[in-house]
């Protein structure tokens, strides 16, 4: 290994001293360590490079490459050992001591330093400003996951956005339903110790509502390493189930007339997702009979189903319970009823109704009375009228 002689005329221990110090001016041949890079900015898995030169005399010995200070500081590279993953710039040059290294560069502070052949233990007599290195990574893509199975409105369901790989450690979450902010607690950023990179959970709570079904949430992450901020995001249909609200009538409405026809219909309104089957019972047993119109699909994205089943008000059919049973998305069906109710018979059969009817108005007549009376009467003065001529 060739040496450079100091030239300047100052013996070696003032130029040490000199150095140590750090006296400007000590002229241009002065020993110096520079380290140019105050600070490198590296993306994961990129080679991290980082430079080292010597100016001016310096004494027989290595110069290396430590990560850190003080004494948890860690020798990364010297000329002497092994280190597999990294390599000089310049083999071999007692100038340049610039490094290639690190497939998995540390977020640390790396520093060069000269190191003097003693006959007793190497003596350190300069070292580098230091360069701060950052691993830049950017992070996934987010991905926002819901309940695992549909959830109705109401309740705060809960929304996870995960995101990781990145660096360095801050990160913003956004989270939008229909484009509008949400509160949300800060995310969870691991590992919590300094690390390569990191990854981050961010959760929100959202109070579903029947008109879902055409929302959207969206987890925004920003971070340094993004020049616009990345998306990801859920339709909250996915989430969203409404059940549907029952509603059963007949036409006509009760008491219905005996032998009359009778329409029951039954309304599964306002329910999501739309797969829904509607079947009819009477008494409890299913009956095949009713007639569903198509699914309709309501302003808010929910739907509406109707049924209706004919019968004929027999006798055998009074006080029957007709029952319209929904099952709605794979839950516990949910049903509502209505009895049949068929009003008495006229009291005398064969009699024909209007008759029965002129009947009692003439019965609720004070005329019929005052007939009635003057009947009486009649009857009287003629049975009077006899006795008085048989008396003759
Ligand atoms: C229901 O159906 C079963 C068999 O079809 C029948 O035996 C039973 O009487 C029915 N019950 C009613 C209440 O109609
Ligand atoms: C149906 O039942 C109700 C109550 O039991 C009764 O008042 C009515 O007369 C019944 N109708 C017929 C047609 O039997």
């Amino acid at each position: 290994m060739a040496l450079s002689t100091p030239v300047s005329g100052l013996t070696l221990p003032w130029l040490v001293l000199l150095l140590f110090l750090e006296i400007p001016g000590a002229g241009a041949q002065k020993f110096q360590l520079l380290q140019p890079q105050g600070a490198v900015s590296v993306s994961a898995g990129e080679t991290l490079t980082l430079t080292c030169f010597v100016t001016g005399p310096a004494p027989v010995g290595p110069v290396k490459w430590f990560k850190g200070l003080g004494k948890d500081r860690q020798l990364v590279f010297s000329d002497l050992g092994s280190f597999p993953r990294v390599t000089r710039a310049v083999s071999g040059s007692n100038t340049d001591f610039t490094t290639h290294q690190w497939q998995r560069p540390k977020e640390r502070d790396y520093r060069c330093v000269k190191v003097k052949k003693a006959s007793g233990p190497d003596e350190e007599i300069g070292s580098g400003a230091g360069t701060n290195v950052t691993v830049r990574a950017s992070p996934s893509a987010p991905s926002v996951s819901g309940p695992p199975s549909g959830a109705e409105p109401d309740p705060s369901v809960t929304f996870t956005c995960t995101s990781g790989g990145f660096s360095p450690r801050d990160i913003t979450v956004t989270w939008l339903k229909n484009g509008a902010k949400l509160p949300a607690p800060e995310p969870r950023i691991l590992p919590e110790h300094e690390s390569v990179s990191y990854n981050m959970s961010s959760t929100v709570g959202v109070s579903l509502t029947p008109g879902d079904a055409h929302s959207q949430l969206t987890c925004q992450i920003k971070h340094s390493t993004l020049l616009a901020p990345l998306h990801g995001t859920y339709n909250l249909s996915d989430a969203l189930r409404v059940p549907p609200r029952l509603r059963v009538g007949t036409d006509p409405a009760a008491p219905v007339t005996l032998n009359e026809s009778v329409t029951f219909t039954c309304h599964a309104e306002g329910f999501y997702p739309k797969d829904a089957s509607l079947t009819w019972l009477e008494n409890g047993n299913e009956t095949h009979l009713g007639k569903s119109s198509p699914l309709a699909e309501n302003p808010d994205g929910t739907y509406t189903l109707q049924s209706s089943l004919e019968v004929k008000a027999t006798e055998q059919r009074n006080r029957s319970m007709f029952t319209c049973r929904v099952v709605h998305d794979s839950q516990p069906p949910v049903s509502a009823s209505e009895m049949l109710r068929i009003s008495q018979p006229p009291p005398e059969p064969g009699k024909d109704d209007t008759l029965s009817d002129a009947g009692q108005s003439l019965f609720s007549s004070p005329a019929l009375w005052i007939g009635l009376f003057l009947e009486k009467v009649l009857t009287a003065a003629f049975l009077l009228f006899l006795f008085l001529r048989s008396k003759e």
